[in-house]
């Protein structure tokens, strides 16, 4: 057997021998923790592969004594929790006041109109895949604001806003690279 690493592919597939290494961590004492600790366990799981598949759902559900059904539940409950995997960078296109005051319907505007992509939604190229927030990303006194992977981009129009995502597409990298894995 070869030993899990922390690279995961963007697309396709969970490395389960992943999960199950990730999920080694966390050790229930008895049913109760168990259940405690399943959120807990998914939201390490997402935040590694950037989404959890229902076969890693089911490794989840196994190891924390639950059903599959139940996990399920859970992450289409939570907004956090993706269960389609990203594209290769992920975008946070802020929607809070501030900012949309400053024009950021332009930017989901044109996410819709030039690249084909809603909230939650993945570029048909597998580039980026959008989350519109409405909440607030911190810095209003610099929207409207997206953040890619790990950067802001501010004070964004639609001109900088295009440049900015092929600027983004041209430098490579992705959300995985930022995010440096576990
Ligand atoms: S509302 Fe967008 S950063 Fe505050």
């Amino acid at each position: 057997m070869t030993h899990a690493t922390a690279q995961a592919p963007a697309h396709g597939e969970i490395d389960l021998a992943v999960v199950r290494e990730i999920l080694s961590h966390f050790k229930p004492q008895d049913h109760q923790e168990a259940q405690e600790l399943i959120l807990s366990a998914l939201q390490e799981i997402n935040e590694h592969f950037g989404w959890v598949s229902l076969e890693a759902a089911e490794v989840v559900a196994e190891h924390l004594g639950t059903t599959s059904n139940r996990i399920y539940g859970l992450l289409t409950f939570y907004a956090d929790f993706r269960t389609a995997p990203r594209g290769k960078h992920f975008m946070l296109l802020c929607h809070g006041m501030s900012c949309y005051v400053m024009g950021s319907q332009k930017l989901v505007q044109e996410l819709s109109d030039r690249y084909g992509v809603t909230d939650g939604g993945t570029t048909a190229d597998g580039e980026f895949t959008v989350q519109v927030v409405n909440g607030c990303l911190g810095v209003c006194d610099r929207a409207p604001i997206a953040k890619i992977d790990a950067d802001f981009y501010t004070h964004l129009t639609v001109q900088s806003f295009n440049e900015t995502l092929q600027k983004v597409i041209a430098n490579g990298g992705g959300w995985e690279t930022a995010h440096g894995g576990h």
